[in-house]
């Protein structure tokens, strides 16, 4: 298992370029089994996530083609319909086929994702929504089977703002007779992509982005060619980055409309963010202020931010309170840094942080994507060599990750 040292103690200055968002490209590569003919993407993110994605549309039977962070799907010879469980069991995200296969082959017959180490990860709304569709479900075996001879358009309330169930009902229903109206509906840009590649398809849907989505069935779906858009949370962990080290960084080919919510409390903790266009520039300042955050739904703190955002309180001058109001056990790595040294009290789904002014290197590991992440932004401030381990976490979301930051002046290496 590779692993990643980091050497504490470097400002990071310099330029960094976003790659393609990994939950918006996710959906959108799966989309294509919604059309005939061949999909071109580009901008797309050398992700293990990604690779796990393709895989799984090949099972089904696509003919995928990938080169220099292009993608190309063609699902006309689509062949089974079924996701099984050692696909599905490495990226729980692959319940998203369960939508696309419902409304273009009729059936599915997919692994149920089971949870992870943030928590238990329920596919309930998911269910609820497809059987509003007229789809009838049965779990057998630790799988979900789904058979619908005919998807109707129906009104459908979410509990909760469920991102990927927003998701998987927006590409069930586009293909649906009669209009579907997702009410509670999530909000983010992901979910927006998502709509703006299936309305270039031919569907037609209104309101992404919003609370309440309609969607309108068609007959068919084209294949298109279209771009990905840049990945916030990882434009989030590079601005963190810069903030935590007293560095310079100048983030390019992003989107800083969709980073309101930490742009905010990073500007609260004293560092220095500038927009301009497509590029971010943050200036970390020697006194980082305690500021407290609650994760919400977008456009509020985003979930997966959290671990990154905590990091960075723990070397601050105050005190902050961290509320996890979207995951019931992302805390995972609030252990490990405090191995580093870190000031942390757990109660619940909130977190006291009283900023400490130096974290000490130690061997720590990494339990999930984004905490693995924290882990290493907490190396690049640790008196020391940091070694992170089962860095096969960060691999799944953050794309050649310690090339960047060396170009942007880190002592960081992999270790294979
Ligand atoms: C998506 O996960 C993202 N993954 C996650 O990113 C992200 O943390 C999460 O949204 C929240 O923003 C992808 O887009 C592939 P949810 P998702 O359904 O869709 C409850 C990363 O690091 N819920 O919005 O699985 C659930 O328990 C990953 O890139 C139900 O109760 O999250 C949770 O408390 C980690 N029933 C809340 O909703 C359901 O049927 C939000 O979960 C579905 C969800």
């Amino acid at each position: 298992m590779d692993k990643i040292i980091v050497e504490g103690g470097h400002p990071l200055k310099g330029r960094v370029n976003i790659s393609g968002a990994k939950n918006a490209a996710l959906p959108i590569l799966i989309a294509s089994l919604l059309t005939e003919g061949q999909n071109t993407f580009i901008n797309v993110p050398d992700l293990q996530d990604i690779k796990s994605t393709l895989l799984l549309l090949k099972h089904l039977g696509a003919r995928v083609e990938t080169y220099n962070h292009t993608v190309q799907i063609d699902c006309g010879g689509l062949c089974c319909h079924e996701a099984p469980y050692d696909l599905v069991r490495k990226m729980r995200a692959s319940i998203l086929v369960l939508g696309p296969l419902v409304a273009k082959l009729k059936k599915a017959r997919v692994s149920l994702p089971g949870g992870c180490a943030i928590g238990a990860r329920p596919i309930n709304l998911h269910l609820k929504g497809l059987k509003h569709l007229g789809a009838a479900i049965e779990l057998k075996h630790g799988y979900v089977e789904a058979f619908a001879p005919n998807l109707k358009g129906a009104e459908i309330y979410l509990d909760t703002p469920t991102v990927t169930g927003t998701e998987n009902l927006m590409m069930a229903a586009v293909l649906a007779q009669g209009q579907t109206v997702l009410r509670n509906a999530a909000r983010e840009p992901e979910i927006i992509a998502l709509a703006d590649v299936l309305n270039l398809m031919g569907a037609r849907i209104s309101g992404a982005g919003t609370s309440i989505i309609k969607i309108i069935g068609v007959k068919a779906l084209r294949s298109v060619s279209t771009r990905i858009i840049p990945d916030r949370i990882e434009t989030g962990t590079f601005m963190v980055a810069a903030a935590m080290t007293q560095g310079d960084i100048e983030i390019l080919n992003c989107e800083p409309e969709h980073l309101n919510g930490l742009t905010d409390k990073l500007r609260l903790t004293g560092a220095d963010v500038t927009i301009n266009g497509k590029a971010i520039r943050v200036l970390g300042q020697d006194f980082i202020s305690g500021v407290d955050i609650k994760t919400m739904p977008y456009p509020g703190f985003p979930t997966d931010m959290q671990a990154q955002f905590m990091t960075l309180m723990s070397v601050s001058n105050g005190l902050s309170l961290i509320s996890e109001r979207i995951f019931e056990n992302r805390f995972m790595h609030v252990s490990e840094l405090k191995r580093m040294g870190a000031d942390i009290s757990v109660c619940g789904r909130s977190a006291v942080v009283q900023g400490v002014s130096e974290l000490s290197a130690a061997p720590v590991m990494a339990s999930d994507l984004r905490a693995s992440a924290s882990l290493i932004l907490a190396g690049l401030v640790a008196k020391g060599q940091t070694e992170v381990n089962r860095v096969y976490h960060l691999d799944r979301g953050y794309e050649d990750i310690e090339n960047k930051f060396r170009k942007l002046g880190a002592a960081i290496k992999r270790v294979t």
